[in-house]
């Protein structure tokens, strides 16, 4: 039986009724990637405030690896509603945030002591992180790099690279960034290699900024938001080497890519790398707001007592939902799952590939997945426009899908890795038939003209 339930046109009359009165209350900002408003979700299923029912390829943007309301972290959760809630870990410490940050220290690869601080969000990891790399180096510049993610605060902003809609218009950003290009094999020089990708670190280091003034290079494993760019394996050794021959520090953001997404805790293990930090967030609380930085202890406690924190960072609900969502992903076998699905992506968009020259490229490491659109096999032209058809095409069908990538012509798979085999099928035959349909649109198109 299908999973997908349409019963109403959408948005159906009690979405359109709530997005009237969203429109009227919340500004234009924070912006909402479909249509329907949600009424409930389980598994990798959310059903709208109409009934329809819908397979969610999206999970929050990759926050719910482990599905919609895990039963491991409602009852986790309702257990803890009976002992305590908010003390603020700062007044009155409880063992619960004790317990992530031994078990994040434990995961995070590098056989070396480490220690974890929690926060709220995946911006403010990555605040922390450069708070911590610049205290502990004394050193003021930080690298990152074209195509990256780090967030919305003044400092992941500036450290991200795209600039609408995330950076127009906000200036003047935080001092001491500097920037180099990716490895983006796909829009890369021809024959570039992991050795010519690293190299523009060292450039950089003749162009832009001295390396004794560098505290951190920051990298995304897999590009997020950038269009789930995976990199040539040896890239990340490659940067790594260089940071340490400088003394500077490297930091991993798995804010996306962490617990099972791409078939491993972190993708940094995929690369043989292990970071002096790792930022994580989004999977770690099974659906509940946690964030982290893991790194070698020395690091880790070069800023002073009182130098980091917050009110609610590490609140107790939030840790008793991410030792319950690291317990799942554990007892239910999700690395192994989300390599699966990885596999079931990747032959499945190869045969979209070969039927239609939409689709540029295919790629992806584990669950983390996606296909790139292009116009234009040779010159690589950005489908954007056809990517926003494909994503509305879905979202009418029963699939919600979000896009990613800087030219916006990326469909990324984020689904809960609980999804069954039967579902994920059902979803991706959603994406062929809207592949299908925006093909043939332009065939006609192209048949007028
Ligand atoms: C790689 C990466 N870093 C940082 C962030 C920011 O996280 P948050 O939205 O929780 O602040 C994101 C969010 O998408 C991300 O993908």
């Amino acid at each position: 039986m299908n999973t997908i339930q349409i019963r109403t046109e959408i948005p159906g009359p009690r979405s359109r009724a709530l997005m009237a009165r969203r429109e009227a209350a919340i500004p234009r900002g924070p912006a909402s990637a479909t249509p329907v408003f949600a009424a409930r979700a389980d598994g990798a299923v959310i059903e709208d405030v109409d009934g329809n029912r819908y397979l969610d390829f999206a999970g929050g943007i990759g926050c719910l690896n482990i599905g919609h309301r895990s039963p491991s972290v409602i009852s986790a959760v309702r257990e803890q509603l009976e002992k305590h809630l908010h003390l603020c870990f700062a007044v009155t410490p409880y063992e619960g945030y004790v317990a992530v940050a031994e078990k994040l220290n434990s995961l995070a690869p590098g056989n070396f002591p480490k220690k974890t601080i929690l926060v709220n969000s995946g911006a403010e990891a990555i605040e922390n992180a450069i708070k911590i790399a610049r205290a502990y180096t004394k050193r003021p510049a930080v690298i990152c790099f074209e195509d990256a993610f780090h967030g919305r605060t003044l400092l992941t902003m500036s450290l991200t690279s795209k600039t609408h809609p995330y950076k127009a218009g906000f200036q003047p950003f935080a001092s001491d960034i500097y920037r180099i290009p990716f490895a983006y094999p796909f829009r890369g020089e021809k024959g570039a290699t992991a050795e010519s990708f690293a190299n523009h670190l060292e450039d950089a280091f003749k162009r832009s900024v001295a390396p004794e003034s560098v505290a951190a290079v920051i990298a995304e494993p897999v590009l997020g938001e950038g269009g789930f760019i995976v990199p040539p394996l040896g890239y990340f050794q490659l940067l790594q080497k260089i940071c340490h021959k400088h003394g500077i520090l490297f930091i991993a953001d798995e804010v996306q890519s962490g617990f099972a997404r791409t078939g491993k805790w972190f993708a940094s293990e995929h690369f043989g790398i292990e970071p002096d930090l790792i930022t994580m967030a989004k999977s770690l609380g099974g659906g509940m707001p946690i964030a982290a930085v893991t790194g070698r202890a020395e690091i880790m406690d070069a800023p002073d007592v009182g130098s980091l924190g917050g009110t609610y960072c590490g609140h107790p609900l939030s840790c008793a939902a991410a030792l319950a969502a690291i317990e799942t992903i554990e007892k239910e076998g999700l690395l192994a799952r989300s390599t699966a699905i990885g596999k079931q992506f990747e032959q499945r968009a190869r045969s979209w590939q070969k039927k239609w020259p939409l689709i540029g490229e295919v790629r992806g490491l584990g669950g983390m997945c996606a296909i790139e659109l292009v116009r234009d096999p040779q010159t690589l032209e950005p489908a954007d426009i056809e990517t926003k058809s494909v994503a509305r095409y879905c979202c009418e069908h029963g699939l919600i899908t979000i896009t990613a990538g800087t030219f916006n012509n990326v469909i990324r798979i984020l689904v809960p890795l609980v999804v069954t085999d039967e579902q994920f099928d059902e979803g991706l035959c959603v994406i062929e038939d809207a592949l299908a349909s925006v093909a043939e649109q332009k065939q006609a198109a192209l048949s007028h003209a």
